[in-house]
């Protein structure tokens, strides 16, 4: 498994309508790195002890421990300490954030970095992660929500359809339709499981969907729909 963190060379990446000032340009790979390097990591406001719908959704999928796992956005996720923990032994993790990234990397025992691919990288305007070998599951918690542009949508799906194996599973949770408008100071594009649907086409099949409110660290709550999704043909 390579290492690729250390020469992130992303662009810059704006978004126009961020935060509280809605005309301010934000550089998004900026916006995200200071969000990882300013909070204590349980104190985000995605911030997950334990992944549990997640791990119920992977729990279905009966992969494999030699299956190839993407976590896209993964942050500094404790997803990946629990296929750690679940003997898997290929797990590629991405983001756009070398710092989160970085701090993923300094949390996790040294002995177990060598299960792990790093690929630091835009969902939007992806390189590095077009090079990927095909994989057994995508993996996205509270990512694809916040691309507000129909093309970086496309892009997104257009990626995942390329990355995941026939047979292979997408697991995305993101805002539902009744959820706040905002995540990290960013407007987000809400979903339901049927939209969902739609995006990824008839080729995949949803296998499960369910709502589910997510408590962040200030008290407040967070509306996400699960969904687990099946490719069927190629
Ligand atoms: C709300 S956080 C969720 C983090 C993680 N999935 C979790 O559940 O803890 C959104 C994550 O998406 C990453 N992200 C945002 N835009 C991205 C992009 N264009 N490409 C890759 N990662 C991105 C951020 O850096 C951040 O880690």
């Amino acid at each position: 498994m390579t290492e690729q963190t250390e020469s992130c060379d992303i662009k810059e990446k704006s978004c126009c309508c961020a935060g509280s000032a809605p005309e301010a340009k934000v550089d998004l790979k900026s916006h995200w790195d200071k969000a990882y390097e300013s909070s204590d990591l349980n104190k985000l406001g995605w911030y997950e002890e334990i992944p549990e719908p997640s791990l119920r959704l992977l729990e279905k999928c009966k992969l494999d421990k030699e299956a190839a796992i993407l976590n896209i956005g993964a942050g500094t996720s404790h997803f990946i300490d629990e296929l750690i923990a679940q003997d898997y032994r290929r797990i590629i993790v991405n983001d756009i954030s070398s710092v989160a990234l970085e701090r993923l990397k300094n949390r996790l025992d040294p002995v177990n970095l060598q299960r792990l691919e790093w690929i630091c990288d835009d969902l939007t305007n992806p390189s590095e992660l077009t090079k990927l070998e095909p994989v057994d599951l995508w993996h996205d918690r509270a990512v694809l929500h916040f691309f507000q542009d129909i093309k970086e949508q496309d892009t997104y799906f257009a990626l995942l359809k390329s990355l995941v194996k026939t047979g292979g599973f997408a697991i995305l949770a993101e805002f539902s339709l009744e959820a706040a408008d905002k995540c990290s100071g960013l407007p987000v594009f809400r979903y339901s499981d049927e939209m969902l649907s739609e995006k990824l086409g008839n080729d995949f099949n949803l296998i499960e969907s369910f709502k589910f409110t997510y408590q962040m660290p200030t008290g407040d709550d967070r509306e996400y729909v699960y969904t687990l999704f099946k490719r069927l043909h190629p």
